[in-house]
This record gives structure tokens, sequence and C-alpha cells, in this order.
């Protein structure tokens, strides 16, 4: 399936072969994988229907998503430094672990750590909370370091391996778009930052759709404006995440440590914002 809906260009690449060897291979693969054409719309709908949600702890946040983080779509989660985006990211990893009627999804977690914020401590006070057994959740989650934009996009290659021994049913990238922003500094750099950003988010949205798994990722907007040009609180990667991204939330502080979130963009929902705590045991309302 991975390959069947791959484009010939990113074949190519990938496996050192011609434009029209990596095309046969892909028609052999669309074959075999039965992707089709077209779907009636009720067909759309049984689809629809194996759409698993992990609860992200607060019932506010997961009525504002429709009922929680759905799989076979990205959620990215955007906002300033300290606005909880690694730490909801920690939450949907111990959930996801929990039976589909305690709002998990009975499955594991990959996890690709670009600044190096994954905190298994984190994930043990969070799994206590939960009288879960910490050790046992800890085995679950695969984490890989990021190293580069390039190594981050490789990744997710190795994700879809790991998918094949383990039941992965979430996939986070935190951040997405750290190395992207060092390392394409510039307006000339920009054409080919948005280019590899959104090939990157297309590859995340093949392995959603392939695994039924949520994809969650985060994109930090800053809090100043550094830049000559543009609104301060855009978030990084601007029009290109947005429209591959299928919920976009905008995450912000508020008094009292309450953290405010925004759905800014969704497919099916309407806008609206949720009011949550992060506290040592994980997200709450
Ligand atoms: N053990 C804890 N108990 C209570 N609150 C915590 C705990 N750990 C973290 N926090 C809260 O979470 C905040 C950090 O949030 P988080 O790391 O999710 O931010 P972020 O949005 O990922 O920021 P960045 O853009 O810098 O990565 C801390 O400032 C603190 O308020
Ligand atoms: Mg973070």
């Amino acid at each position: 399936m991975a390959i069947a809906v791959t484009s010939p260009q990113m074949l190519a690449d990938a496996a050192e072969l011609g434009q029209s060897s990596a095309q046969k291979i892909i028609l052999a693969a669309q074959d075999a994988a039965d992707v089709g054409g077209f779907e009636t719309a009720d067909e759309v709908l049984e689809r629809r229907k194996l759409i698993g949600r992990i609860t992200s702890g607060s019932k506010a946040l997961d009525e504002l998503l429709g009922g929680g983080f759905e799989s076979q779509a990205i959620i990215e989660l955007y906002g300033e430094f300290g606005s909880g985006k690694t730490q909801i990211a920690h939450q949907l990893a111990v959930n996801v672990t929990r039976p589909e009627d305690e709002g998990g999804l009975e499955g594991e977690t990959v996890w690709i750590d670009t600044e190096n914020t994954f905190r298994p401590s984190r994930i043990s006070q969070m799994a206590s909370a939960l009288e879960l057994e910490p050790s046992k959740v800890l085995k679950t989650i695969h984490v890989a370091r990021a190293f580069n934009s390039h190594h981050q996009m490789l990744l997710v290659d190795e994700a879809l391996k790991e998918a094949e021994k383990f039941p992965i049913k979430l996939l986070v990238v935190d951040s997405m778009t750290g190395h992207f922003r060092a390392e394409y500094i510039g307006r000339g750099a920009l054409a080919e930052r948005q280019q590899l950003l959104n090939k990157h988010m297309h590859a995340l949205l093949r392995f959603g759709d392939v695994h039924n798994a949520v994809i969650c990722v985060t994109n930090q907007v800053l809090a100043k404006p550094d830049a000559f040009f543009g609104d301060p609180t855009r978030p990084i990667g601007g029009h290109i995440v947005g429209h591959t991204a299928t919920f976009r939330v905008y995450l912000r502080k508020s008094k009292g440590g309450k953290r405010i979130a925004r759905l800014t963009d969704s497919p099916n929902l309407p806008e609206g914002e949720a009011v949550f705590i992060v506290t040592g045991d994980g997200i709450i309302d």
C-alpha cells in the first residue's frame, strides 16, 4: 500500500531507480494492494467507521476535536514555547495503550524527537496517574532522535518498518518544523523548505492511512517577531503545513496555569476553544 500510493519521483529517489521502472513498480503495487480509483460515498463512510480516537485526557479538548485525536489524520499542535505541545504528545503516547472504551487504541507509539524533549519520566508519571504499569507503557514507545531534517524524513520510512513489528497507532513528530526552520534560512530557501515539508507531511499522512494511526505533529510559533515580514503568530511552514494537516490546534498560555486550545482548521468541525491544564499527573480539564 505504501508503494502503491507513492509518487514515481519519490520511489525513484529512494530506490535509485529510473522513473519508468518506478512507475511500473507502482502500477504493480496498485494492482496488488487494490487501491482502486473511486469509491462511492457509502464506501467512504464504511472506511471512516474504522477511524479510532485517542483521548487527550481533557474532555473539553477531546470534544473540540470531535471526540479525541482521530486516526487517518494529521493533528498539528502549534503554539509558542511552553504552551503544552510536548505535554499533550506525552499524554497521547500513554493513552494510546489503553483499551478503546477507555479512550485508547490498544496500540503503541513511534516518537520522532527532534529537540531531545521526550521524557520517559513524564511517561511514567502519567502512566502511574492512570494506574498503568509504567514499565509496560515505556516498552510501547519507540523513540528515535532526528538529527537533521533529512534524517527526520528518513525516520518515517523506519517507522513503517517498526509498524510491521508492533501495532503502531500513534506517530508523534516533535517538533516537525524545528530542523527545517534552522536549516532553510531566509527567503531564498523558503521554496525548497516548503517543498520538503510538503513531502514529509504527505509521507506522514500515508502512514496514518496505511496503519489507521493518529499522526500528531508539533510546530512552534514565535512569541516575538524575529522576521522582517509576516504575522509573528503564524505557524512555521505557513500554508503548506496548514493545508496538509487535517486538524490544526493553536495552543496558548492563559492565567493561572490554564491553557487554551483553539481549533483553527478542520474538515468537518466548527472553530472553537477548549481550556485545559497541565499537571504532574498529565493533561486534565
Ligand atoms: N511535571 C509537570 N507538572 C506540571 N506541569 C508541567 C510538568 N512538566 C511540564 N509542565 C508544564 O508544561 C510546560 C511545558 O510544556 P511543553 O513542554 O509541552 O511546551 P511546548 O509547547 O512543547 O514548548 P516548546 O515549543 O518549547 O517545545 C511547562 O512550562 C509546565 O508549565
Ligand atoms: Mg515541546
